[in-house]
């Protein structure tokens, strides 16, 4: 029979897959595609940064409220939560999650819009200094986020 836990399960698969899943694409495909070539805007927004943002939020509440709802229930002693290895790793995975989040909110709020405005307007067109050093910011931050979701993947395979 199909219960709420099954559907938990799912959606928070689905959602750390899309999150994880677009983030590795952005690194992989799309950044080295556009980096520094003077990619029109137009062109830099049909390739999505914005539209990336608004699946990375949803997948972050998403997350939140199914993993929370999984979560429900194994804390009702914190400090014995704590002691376990479960428990340990679990708070461990909370911590980069979070910091995973503001560093969403620092891209969000500061690049997301930025970047395809101040792009170099016509193809061939060399970018400012002001935007390749954002381009770069921009490409640090995605790659620390990558890289914390790949540890939160990994503490996953080895928490039981
Ligand atoms: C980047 C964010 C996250 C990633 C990549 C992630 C990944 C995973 C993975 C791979 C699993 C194991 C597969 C599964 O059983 O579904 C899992 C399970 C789980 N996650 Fe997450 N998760 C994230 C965020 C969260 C958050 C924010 C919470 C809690 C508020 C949470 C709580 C849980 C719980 C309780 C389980 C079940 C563990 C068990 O089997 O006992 N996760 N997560």
């Amino acid at each position: 029979m199909l219960t709420l836990t099954h559907i938990a399960r799912f959606l928070h698969d689905l959602a750390f897959t899309t999150w994880i899943g677009s983030m590795i694409f952005m690194m992989l495909v799309l950044t080295p595609a556009v980096g520094g070539k003077g990619i029109p805007p137009q062109f830099l927004r049909l390739m999505g940064i914005e539209r990336f943002k608004s699946w990375a939020w949803a997948s972050i509440i998403i997350l939140t409220v199914t993993g929370i709802y999984r979560l429900y229930g194994r804390f009702y002693q914190f400090d014995l939560f704590l002691m376990s290895r479960y428990g340990q790793l679990m708070t461990l995975k909370l911590v980069l999650f979070i910091i995973m989040v503001l560093l969403t909110a620092i891209v969000s709020l500061m690049y997301a819009k930025r970047i395809p405005m101040e792009a170099p307007q016509k193809p061939g067109e060399q970018p400012t200094a002001r935007f390749s050093q954002m381009q770069k910011r921009f490409i640090s931050f995605s790659a620390i986020n990558l890289a914390l979701g790949v540890a939160i993947l990994f503490i996953m395979s080895i928490l039981r």
